[in-house]
């Protein structure tokens, strides 16, 4: 299977993103995790969650593709179990009692992949309780930054969109073709505000630097440019942006 690039800078997450750990937090109620349960947090970044869930009597495992966030996690939290691991291709048989994800699966474009690894970590019984991007997620953003590299004279190819965000009714018959019951599913805005007149700047190149390949570093602040100009009306509000993110939520039962 292709090799998905470890392109994370992980101090950067921890200073400049740390508001993604912090909306995962209101998915623990989601979880319901019990003392003593085995969890695997799956695309774990730097392991705050893990930690916190682990705090609460569980016993965690965190599992990340990125070696700089994997690295970052043991530096932290080195008493909890971190794992550098292609979701894809994840080799624990039956072995939890749920599998956590926050904030992740958005990308991984092959979720058929995702889903069935999943499926096979979790013993009989077990769920799966998820958030990630869904369908409309950034669209107001990454349609500029399209528009922008496209203007710099720069075709845009589709296999660089580097995301998967899928509806709840896409998402909700891939979990079932995986087997899974679903039991819960939701699609949700999500307004979230960047810290400081550089958040745009910020996200793209902790976020979307990806869809910037290619692009010749001498056009790269150009195109960065033009997209905080064409957006400051829409999500420049009270000297802070605040951007379009769209979330589903959902719950699926291994039976
Ligand atoms: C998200 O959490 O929805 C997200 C984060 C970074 C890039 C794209 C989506």
């Amino acid at each position: 299977m292709e090799k998905i690039k470890d392109t994370w800078n992980a101090s950067l997450y921890d200073t400049k993103h740390s508001f993604v750990s912090m909306y995962g937090e209101s998915l623990f109620q989601l979880l319901a995790p019990q003392k003593g349960q085995k969890i695997l947090d799956l695309g774990c970044g730097t392991g705050d969650l893990t930690k916190q869930l682990s705090d609460l009597g569980t016993e965690m495992t965190g599992v990340d593709q990125s070696e700089q966030m994997i690295k970052q996690a043991i530096n932290k939290y080195p008493q909890i179990r971190f794992i550098v691991h292609d979701a894809r291709e994840l080799e624990f048989r039956e072995e939890f009692d749920a599998v956590f994800s926050n904030a992740a699966l958005h990308w991984i474009k092959q979720p058929k992949q995702a889903l069935d690894s999943i499926y096979h970590s979790l013993k009989k019984g077990g769920r799966f309780v998820a958030e990630f991007g869904g369908k409309g997620n950034v669209e107001g953003l990454y349609k500029e930054i399209i528009k922008q590299i496209e203007a710099a004279g720069i075709h845009f190819k589709t296999e660089q969109f580097p995301w998967f965000f899928p509806s709840i009714a896409e998402y909700s018959t891939l979990m079932e073709e995986a087997g899974f019951r679903v039991t819960f599913a939701q699609h949700f805005d999500r307004p979230t505000p960047l810290n400081g007149e550089s958040g745009i700047r910020n996200w793209i190149e902790m976020f979307g630097s990806s869809m910037l390949e290619g692009v010749p570093d001498a056009k790269k602040d150009g195109i960065i440019k033009g997209v905080e100009n064409n957006l400051k009306s829409d999500l420049y509000i009270d000297d802070r942006w605040i951007v379009d993110y769209k979330r589903i939520r959902v719950i699926g039962i291994k039976e």
